[in-house]
């Protein structure tokens, strides 16, 4: 049972309790989503043969962050979140959200969801599904009214307010399950793929929503294979591959890593300098009107600028290119056996 309801209220223990709870809050904000050991063992329904789909998961999710859960295909992501709603208990292992287990009502108060397929009752309007989903936080009528409105004119679809959710195209309904998930202004919003379906748009839309939702408070959870939008917007992210975190770490410590290679872009290239920086084992490209030569290490590039100048050629920028996080998510897979077709195709990456 809780201990906030009002039922324990004036009991001296109640009291003292949350005084402690509330000096603790000021030392140290309790983690918004907690996970420790948690796991999730599926049982096939004909067989009853177990399957493990979330292995021992640890996670602490700190106030006001953007955490991205990555992985392949089946890797467990979704299991997590319905684990984190209270969609299904965990097989072994505690969930807490913001110090209260997702099963409490009292927890998903403050929750906003966007499900990885979102599928709405589709003989209502726009509004009128908003109106519903206010009615089920209770929220005051006029006040739903106030917000859905802000939502749909922030998320593009004011002119579709009266429309069917039957005639809604697939980014319409996507865009709709975040006006859902954002009406009763949650502290947590855990999001299953909030840019799927999303033209690019939708896509910097929802990047610049969920950037203003960090800055008013919210502690944000999203999955999604689309990483070069992930990069710039997560604080954090986890690699899950077959239930397990690989990694865990800041994106900006994973895109400060050492320089993979360095990028010299010139306007024109004579043919001999480009045949001997080939044979060299550089790699050179023509890319539009421009050339560009890519060095793996430093010391070859000083060398290779100098000759440049000496022969002038008109060096138009050098930089040094770090791995991205689609870079580093391959990088973790790969070596945790995960294969590429492009490293099928060549019979493997080295
Ligand atoms: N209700 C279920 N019963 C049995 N197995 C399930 C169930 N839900 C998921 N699984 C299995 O658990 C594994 C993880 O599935 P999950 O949906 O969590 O993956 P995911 O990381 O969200 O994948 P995707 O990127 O494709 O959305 C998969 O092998 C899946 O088949
Ligand atoms: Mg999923």
């Amino acid at each position: 049972m809780s201990r906030d309801r009002d039922d324990s209220r004036g009991r001296p223990g109640w009291a003292a309790e949350a005084a402690a709870r509330s000096q603790l809050r000021e030392v140290e904000p309790l983690p918004t989503i907690l996970l420790d050991g948690v796991s999730k063992v599926y049982r096939d329904p004909m067989t009853l043969k177990p399957f493990t789909a979330v292995d021992g998961v640890s996670l602490s999710l700190e106030p006001g962050e953007i955490f991205g859960l990555l992985g392949p295909n089946g890797a467990g992501k979704t299991s997590t979140i319905k684990m984190i709603l209270g969609l299904t208990r965990p097989t072994r292992g505690t969930i807490r959200l913001e110090g209260r287990d997702p099963q409490d009502p009292t927890a998903r108060r403050r929750l906003g969801y966007l499900p990885e397929n979102p599928c709405f009752y589709d003989h209502l309007t726009a509004e009128e599904y908003l109106g519903l989903v206010g009615s089920l936080f209770s929220i005051e009528p006029r006040t739903v009214r106030r917000r859905a409105e802000a939502l749909l004119e922030r998320l593009g679809l004011r002119v579709h307010g009266r429309k069917a959710l039957r005639r809604f195209s697939k980014g319409m309904t996507q865009r709709l399950g975040l006006c859902q998930a954002l009406l009763n202004e949650p502290a947590v919003l855990v999001l299953d793929e909030p840019m799927s379906g999303l033209d690019p748009i939708g896509r910097a839309d929802v990047k610049h929503i969920l950037r203003e939702e960090r800055a008013r408070g919210a502690t944000i959870l999203m999955t999604s294979h689309v990483l070069a939008e992930t990069e710039p917007l997560c604080d954090r992210v986890a690699i899950l591959h077959r239930g397990r975190v690989l990694e865990m770490g800041s994106v900006k410590a994973i895109l400060e890593s050492d320089v993979l290679e360095w990028e010299i872009t010139t306007d024109a290239l004579p043919d001999q300098r480009m045949s001997l920086l080939r044979e060299a084992g550089h790699r050179v490209d023509s890319v539009g009107s421009r050339w560009v030569v890519r060095v793996l290490d430093a010391g070859a590039l000083q060398g290779i600028l100098r000759t440049l100048t000496e022969e002038r050629v008109f060096i138009r920028s050098v930089e040094p290119r770090r791995e991205s996080l689609e870079e580093y998510f391959v990088r973790v897979l790969e070596a945790d056996g995960v294969g590429t077709a492009s490293g099928r195709e060549s019979g493997g990456r080295s």
